[in-house]
């Protein structure tokens, strides 16, 4: 077990708890669930933070006064931040831009350093960002860099900690493990330690529809072209240098909408929030307990908590942009709606509300420009030059009616108009707004026209 200071948060990583899932449909098999997110930092790459730093500080690699660099997707940086923050050291984080706000924000109040970086190249190219954080590690001086993916401390976290734990707590019973392969370390650390504990056990990989690791398990083969996938921390376009699949027995090939879909109903069914990582295990797990024909004991991870992800996966606008949730398409305008308000997506206000009511809801909610309804008819828009113009230096004004400040002479769209009319309206510097006679849809934005663009052409 990693030596720890009892007084310290970082103490608590590990003893996660195990538990049963009781409400999904789970075949002959009983199905385990050990919850990672309960770890202090959120989620299972707490346990490799610890091992990497304390490694690090006994051969000497890292010392008082040090920094600590690594490229993440985001919880391994929490775990290392979470941890070395604590020790007192710097922390530089390289993280690709499709990672969740929520993560950014979170690394952040921790006092890490960002460096955001694209999330659409790989291997090889400059920005990519693994040679980004190997590259920051060779200029900065007294630069420790944790490199998870080649770093031994990370399966050893899981060969001395996850495994003896989870052996313990199925009462030493346990036929199969279901993981995903982010670095590898999980899979690794655990086959090392079953390979003593009990050699029959079955690893199962679970890996996004996009990454090479499937084919390479099935096949052999390592795949020179991979897709993209929106699952966060799992899935990879190369093979990494302390992978292990010697036991690995199976691959599952899982679709985001699955990955999605399953996490979402894991949270329905059995109360869990997890992260879209966690989706794809529970999916690929359901599948393998489904297709046994004798009862076996199967375990899986929350790798994460979903606390995360509400700004995505938990997020229906944000699932009807990625195309995860489908609305019923009626071929014409109303399916560029981004926010649908006769679907009670969109965020209003009334003539008689204030303008600080109206700014408020714009700040919560992150938009530039409101719809105004009265008694669910569309009346007038208001957005923030309406505001400026009319608080300008003074504060009082924020008192005053949105009624008398917002824009009532719109130019409305029709459902069946063109695309054209949609472009124009918008070129203009117009709000587009939806609506059949007093019938309001919603409006469409140029983020939604975007969206829409890039839907049809992928
Ligand atoms: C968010 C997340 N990160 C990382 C991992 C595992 O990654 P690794 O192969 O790096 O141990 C998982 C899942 O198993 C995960 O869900």
């Amino acid at each position: 077990m990693p030596s720890t200071t009892p007084a310290a948060l970082y103490g608590l990583i590990g003893n996660t708890p195990l538990i049963e899932v009781t409400r999904l449909d789970t075949g002959p098999c009983q199905l385990f669930l050990k919850l990672e997110s309960q770890n202090p930092g959120g989620s299972i790459k707490d346990r490799i933070g610890l091992s990497i730093i304390e490694a690090a500080e006994r051969d000497g690699r890292l010392k008082p006064g040090g920094t600590i660099i690594e490229a993440t997707a985001g919880n391994t940086g929490l775990g290392l931040a979470l941890v070395g923050r604590i020790k007192g050291y710097r922390v530089v984080l390289v993280v690709p831009d499709k990672m969740a706000t929520e993560k950014v924000l979170h690394l952040k109040a921790l006092g890490a350093e960002i460096h955001l970086t694209r999330s659409d190249v790989g291997k090889g190219h400059p920005e990519y960002y693994q040679d980004m954080a190997a590259r920051i590690a060779a200029d900065t001086p007294g630069a420790f860099f944790a490199d998870q993916f080649n770093n031994p401390a990370n399966p050893l976290a899981h060969e001395t900690t996850t495994g003896p734990e989870l052996w313990q707590q199925s009462g030493q019973k346990l036929d199969a493990i279901v993981v995903g392969v982010g670095s590898s370390g999980t899979l690794s650390g655990l086959s090392r330690y079953f390979e003593r504990a009990n050699p029959d056990l079955e690893f199962v990989l679970a890996d996004p529809r996009g990454s090479i690791l499937a084919e390479y398990i099935d096949t052999g083969k390592v795949s020179e072209t991979s897709g993209s996938w929106a699952v966060e921390g799992i899935g990879e376009d190369f093979i990494p240098s302390i992978a292990d699949f010697s036991r690995v027995k199976k691959a599952y090939t899982i679709p985001d909408q699955e990955s999605f879909d399953s996490a979402r109903e894991l949270l329905r069914a059995e109360g869990i929030l997890a992260g879209s990582s966690t989706g794809t295990l529970l999916a690929a797990a359901l599948k393998y307990c489904r297709e046994q024909t004798t009862p076996k004991r199967v375990a899986t991870f929350v790798c994460d908590t979903g606390t995360r992800y509400l700004s995505k996966l938990y997020n229906d606008g944000w699932m009807v942009d990625q195309g995860l949730i489908q609305r019923p398409r009626t071929g014409d305008l109303r399916d560029l709606i981004g926010r649908r308000h006769d679907a009670g997506e969109v965020v209003n206000v009334s003539p008689t509300d204030t303008l600080m009511v109206a700014f408020n809801r714009m700040r919560a909610a992150d938009l530039a420009q409101l719809p105004v309804l009265d008694d669910n008819r569309l009346v007038g828009i208001i957005d923030e030059s309406d505001l400026l113009l009319k608080v300008g230096g003074n504060a009082d004004a924020f008192a005053g009616q949105v009624g008398g400040t917002m824009t009532s002479r719109l130019e409305t769209l029709q459902p069946g108009d063109s695309l054209q009319a949609l472009r124009s309206t918008l070129d203009r510097g117009l709000t587009a707004v939806v609506a059949d006679g007093s019938r309001f849809y919603g409006l469409i934005t140029r983020y939604d026209l975007l969206n829409h663009l890039r839907r049809t052409l992928s």
